[in-house]
């Protein structure tokens, strides 16, 4: 079978030799324009003079747009209808577009909408947490707040606390290939759109709406990104719209693409979150009552806020089970960017949340953080549910003794992070290596060792239940080559491979009989976006129950044929097995043909038994979770604040893997990227709201070379015990969290230096890395 295979990405070698068509590779029509989106060079104010025409003057220029040309104005939001296309001469941010400049080359486009004169009336512009919080600055009225039990009865009764704050720095998705649209006019004003997008139909929907037409008068193609991260689940709607509006109004293709620089001084990046904890612990460390309360700084238009906020919630427990927990939630609205998606969707700020906490606590009574954290973990489930092909979860009636119920009441039915963790620590030696820094920081006062093991558990679905669903279109030709078509999208994770793979295996073909094609709103419609880690397992299925439907059909065709059952048809290698015969699939598959069999069908998948409140706070929100463990040990310069992981040791959960190579893949970047997050990416703005880390000269973002010295990567061995497709879990976001252990490990290096709590602040740069040793020193 093909699944289970670690087979390289189908396009591994169009990419290694530049082959590989991105947006910007498509050769566009004679004619075609290049469009450049003037920038507001104020945070907050009113635009009270745009003057265009020395941009309409300028050579090439074939047309501009101010705000005062659209008329109704387009909204590029994904659903709270507050992101116009252009300023409607209100600014909202430093980079916010005001107008739309088309013209014959990229670059005359460019140059053209430096030439505008503008003028504002300033306003006060709010762009800090602290900002938001004295103005009352927010998205939804006011904090939500989930809770069970009485936390902070909880917490005064407990024999120790902790109290602290951690602020956790936001990150640019520096994706290579940059936020890129072309708009192809058709007859009859349709419009074709080929754009960089982990959400087509949302393109489509975005596109049609603006244009004030149907949906079926557009259809968007996506064959690939050069990466996504979640920063193109939203933030290229308005490419696409500022395209297919000048391609409407020119009637020739349009075709825009941000540069480096206006790519991130224009788009969403994660949301930065300060989090303020209090816990109440016995003297093994183990938790009575935790409080949080999140600060999230989402920009100034809602996007994902709300969602990703949520998610921020929902991981407040990572692998801990919080007897008495509240959880206070603020989205706060500044004048910057529109923060969005980013690779673990809030996620990763909540848990660093309670990874702190779980550190704060090892640190002032003195034990290893591991037992703290062990000590903290959810109780296994009991062996009752046992075997792979269990339910995922009994719903109610499960034992409240045991510490299995998350805060929002799900219960925990597949942890597997004790076992993974003792095989994980004995594997990278974590006691062993714990002494060595220890005696090594005896040793050596001028470079420090630290170590860290922390634990994932990243729950898997959308929160958003109606997105949990998939459509597939299968075509099978006389000679027994498959055309696969689904609606997830391409982003260099490996899905079209993966489920090129699901296909090969329900036909028992080898994967090269299956062509994948790019993804199409014309083919598959009403697709989410690609993203929360579900493409496999939501792709996956349907387009198992396309193929399966297929083969069914040819099944009983040739049953018929041959005088006997179905089930006595078998797909294998190639061949198909029918009672004591045997053919090639090719002429399987035009013995259907000729017998009037159809060849082509859809599939389609909705993910079962999902129940969310997520007002309440309540329900059950996840099909089920993926679990992972990291060790990290890194070494820093006390007097300079470098530093670097020395190894990495990680045990990740991809269920019964379907791609080994892929899923690997997937657990290294997304620690390195995890890792890049909290230990070097730092944006800035200043005090003005400009963002001034916008090109890789002052965003650093991890090199080859920055990856551990050692890194021993390997998947657990073990099914999914939902019913997934073959048994496998998603793997695209969870692995990013295992970076906390290398900020941790940081942390643990600067607590060498002094009796203090290190209260390292993310990113740990070498200045905030040095500021903490200050502070433990006292
Ligand atoms: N891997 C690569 N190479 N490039 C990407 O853009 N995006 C991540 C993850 N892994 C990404 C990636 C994000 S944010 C998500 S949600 C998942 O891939 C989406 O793909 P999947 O659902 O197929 O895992
Ligand atoms: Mo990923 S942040 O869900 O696109």
């Amino acid at each position: 079978m093909s699944v289970t295979k670690p087979l390289p990405h189908d396009a591994a070698r169009l990419h290694v030799t530049g082959q590989a068509r991105y947006v910007d590779d498509i050769p566009v029509p004679a004619g075609t324009l290049h469009l450049a989106f003037g920038l507001s060079t104020v945070a907050h104010g009113e635009v009270t003079a745009l003057d265009l025409d020395r941009v309409r003057a300028a050579p090439g220029v074939v047309a501009a747009w101010g705000p005062g040309d659209l008329d109704p104005m387009p909204d590029c939001s994904p659903s709270a209808h507050d992101e116009p296309l252009l300023a409607p001469w209100v600014v909202s941010y430093h980079g916010q577009p005001l107008f739309l400049v088309a013209a014959e080359s990229h670059l005359a486009a460019r140059k053209a909408a430096r030439l505008a004169a503008v003028d504002y009336a300033e306003a006060p512009a709010i762009l800090t947490i602290d900002d938001a919080l004295a103005a009352n600055s927010r998205f939804e009225e006011g904090p939500r707040v989930w809770a069970r039990g009485d936390a902070a009865a909880a917490i005064a009764a407990a024999p120790h606390r902790v109290e602290g704050q951690i602020e956790i720095g936001g990150q640019e998705h520096f994706y290579l290939e940059g936020q890129v649209a072309l708009a192809l006019p058709q007859e009859g004003g349709d419009m074709v759109v080929h754009a960089s997008s982990q959400h087509p139909s949302e393109i489509q929907h975005k596109v049609a709406d603006a244009l004030g037409l149907a949906m079926h008068a557009v259809r968007v193609e996506v064959r690939r990104m050069g990466g996504a991260f979640g920063g193109k689940e939203s933030q290229g709607n308005a490419l696409a719209i500022a395209c297919a509006l000048a391609a409407r109004a020119t009637g020739r293709p349009c075709k825009m693409r941000y540069d480096r620089d206006d790519d991130m001084i224009v788009t969403g990046k994660r949301h930065d979150f300060r989090i303020r904890y209090r816990a109440g612990v016995d003297g093994e460390g183990r938790l009575s009552g935790v409080e949080f309360v999140h600060y999230a700084r989402c920009g100034w238009a809602q996007d994902l806020s709300l969602p990703v906020a949520d998610r921020a919630m929902l991981h407040a427990d990572n692998a801990y089970f919080l007897p008495a927990v509240r959880i206070e939630s603020h989205r706060l609205r500044t004048h910057t960017q529109s923060a969005t998606a980013f690779r673990g969707f809030g996620g990763p700020q909540g848990m660093v949340g309670i990874e702190r906490v779980m550190d704060h606590i090892a640190h002032q009574l003195g034990r290893d953080p591991l037992e703290v954290r062990r000590t903290n973990y959810y109780d296994a489930p009991g062996g009752e549910a046992g075997g792979p092909s269990a339910p995922p979860s009994p719903p109610e009636g499960i034992s409240t003794k045991k510490k299995t119920r998350t805060p929002y009441g799900m219960e925990v039915s597949d942890f597997i992070l004790h076992e993974m963790t003792e095989a994980l620590a004995e594997r990278a030696d974590y006691a062993g290596r714990r002494a060595a820094v220890a005696a090594w920081n005896a040793e050596n006062t001028v470079i420090r060792r630290g170590i860290a093991l922390s634990p994932v558990k990243f729950g898997i679905s959308f929160t958003l239940t109606h997105l949990n669903q998939a459509g597939a279109l299968v075509h099978v030709y006389q000679d027994g080559s498959v055309h696969l078509n689904h609606g997830g999208t391409e982003m260099g994770q490996g899905l079209f491979q993966k489920v090129a793979q699901v296909a090969a295996s329900a036909f028992g073909m080898p994967v090269e009989a299956v062509k994948i094609t790019a993804t199409d709103t014309g083919k598959v419609p009403n697709s989410s976006a690609t993203a929360a880690s579900s493409g496999s397992d939501l792709n996956g299925m349907a387009v198992q129950a396309a193929c399966d439907a297929i083969r069914g059909r040819i099944a009983a065709h040739l049953a018929e044929t041959h005088q006997t059952e179905a089930r006595r048809v078998h797909f294998a290698g190639g061949r198909v097995f029918v009672g004591d015969d045997e053919m090639s699939f090719a002429e399987a598959a035009k013995s259907a043909y000729q017998a009037r069999v159809s060849l082509s069908a859809t599939g389609y998948y909705r993910t079962p038994g999902l129940d969310w409140d997520r007002i309440a706070g309540a329900g059950r929100p996840f099909f089920y979770f993926a679990y992972g463990a990291a060790v990290s040990e890194v070494a820093l310069d006390t007097l300079t604040g470098e530093n670097r992981i020395l190894r990495t040791d990680i045990l990740h959960d991809a269920g019964a893997s379907l791609n080994p190579a892929l899923d690997i893949g997937q657990i290294e970047g997304g620690y390195v990227q995890g890792a890049g997050w909290l230990t070097m990416e730092e944006l800035f703005w200043d005090e003005k709201g400009r963002l001034k880390t916008h090109a890789p000269s002052t965003y650093k973002i991890p090199a080859c070379s920055d990856r551990p010295d050692v890194f021993n990567v390997d998947l657990w061995p073990g099914e999914n015990r939902a019913a997934t497709v073959f048994r496998s879990k998603a793997v695209g976001e969870p692995p990013l969290m295992l970076g906390i252990s290398a900020f941790l490990a940081l942390s643990d290096a600067v607590a060498a230096c002094g009796p203090g709590y290190p209260a390292l602040d993310a990113p740990a740069t070498p200045e905030r890395l040095l500021a903490a040793i200050a502070r433990v020193r006292g």
